[in-house]
């Protein structure tokens, strides 16, 4: 299409925006595959496979054979990043255990090694009977010293193990202090910490609670994660997060705290990352099912909508994707 300008104009947004080639030489956001994380569910004692509802065919529950298949493939596809969710296959209200975390990490590096860089979630809400990211005490409150005392025991399994980084997810206060605390005194300077810092109680984790048996049997997350309503606690929980240690920060859900990533940075000056959540990349296939998008260029579209607004760096479902969208190495 040429544009014919029927005014005179000394500047043109038409004439700027009328080429791929004045387009892309104007594009102010460009990301590549190694930007991305690809999220993985794995379910200790699962024989292959199983879907999670809304998730499409490539996000599955996975066994550890079939973890291993998935990943060889996803590092043929340039993914580099990982973001490991371990389900165990006994919950407990209390002492709780991870050696599966042990195992499946160190599987996965001795396998690999260092052509993937592999990021453990921290949070008990898999582990736990009531599906609560934390230990509770018998009057039903979050006992945060065996809380904080069990993250601190998952996050030793998987750094022991290996893992490239931690993540916990958890919300507890005072969270990150404690693991890197645990981490240092046990040698393990050089493991980083990507913290969720700014995670709110949100609708979009339904598919996710599915993946990793984490539903909370009674009551919500509305106790530990951030209301939605709140921007002053948003950017303050990131903020106490990167004074405890935190070295990279995150929102969550992304695609609704977009507004919050710059403000994190600048206040911080803190590499911020955006977790488009499974609610959210489940409601685009959704919509892709039904015909009514391109699964691929709306994934795109928030994609350089993330980078745009500031983040560094994106969790999501489709970075397995993305060199078949196009995006390069
Ligand atoms: C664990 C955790 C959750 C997610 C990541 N870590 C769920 C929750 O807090 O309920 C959500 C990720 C997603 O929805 O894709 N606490």
């Amino acid at each position: 299409m040429t544009v014919t300008t029927h005014t005179r104009a000394p500047w043109s947004q038409l004439r700027l925006r009328q080429s791929a080639h004045m387009r892309d030489l104007l594009a102010e956001t460009t990301f590549s595959v190694a930007q991305l994380i690809q999220p993985l569910f794995f379910v200790e004692g699962l024989n292959g496979t199983e879907p999670i509802p809304g998730m499409g065919k490539s996000n599955l529950r996975f066994g550890e054979a079939a973890l291993l298949e998935r990943i060889a493939r996803d590092l043929d596809a340039g993914v580099r990043h990982f973001m490991l969710f371990g389900v165990p296959s006994t919950k407990r209200l209390h002492d709780l255990r991870f050696d599966h975390v042990r195992r499946v990490v160190a599987a996965i590096k001795g396998r690999f090694g260092d052509a993937l860089h592999l990021w453990a979630d921290i949070c008990l809400c898999s582990s736990t009977e009531h599906g609560h990211c934390a230990i509770l005490d018998d009057g039903g409150h979050i006992d945060l010293g065996r809380s904080l005392e069990a993250l601190a025991a998952m996050a030793l399994e998987a750094a022991e193990a290996g893992v490239d980084g931690v993540s916990p997810s958890d919300m507890m206060d005072g969270r990150t202090a404690f693991l890197r605390a645990a981490l240092d005194d046990a040698g393990h300077q050089h493991v980083p910490i990507m913290s969720y810092s700014t995670k709110f109680a949100s609708k979009f984790y339904g598919p996710f609670r599915e993946a990793a048996g984490s539903a909370p049997q009674f009551g919500d997350r509305r106790h530990y994660q951030i209301d939605v309503r709140s921007r002053r606690d948003a950017i303050a929980s990131s903020v106490r997060c990167a004074s405890e240690g935190a070295d990279l920060l995150m929102v969550k859900p992304g695609m609704t705290s977009i507004d919050l990533i710059l403000p994190i940075a600048e206040a911080t000056g803190r590499a911020v990352g955006a977790y488009q959540v499974s609610g959210e990349y489940a409601g685009l296939l959704a919509l892709a099912e039904k015909g009514l998008v391109d699964l691929d260029a709306a994934l795109l579209e928030t994609w350089n909508v993330f980078r745009r607004a500031g983040a560094a760096y994106l969790i999501t479902y489709g970075a397995r994707d993305a060199r078949a969208l196009g995006l390069g190495a």
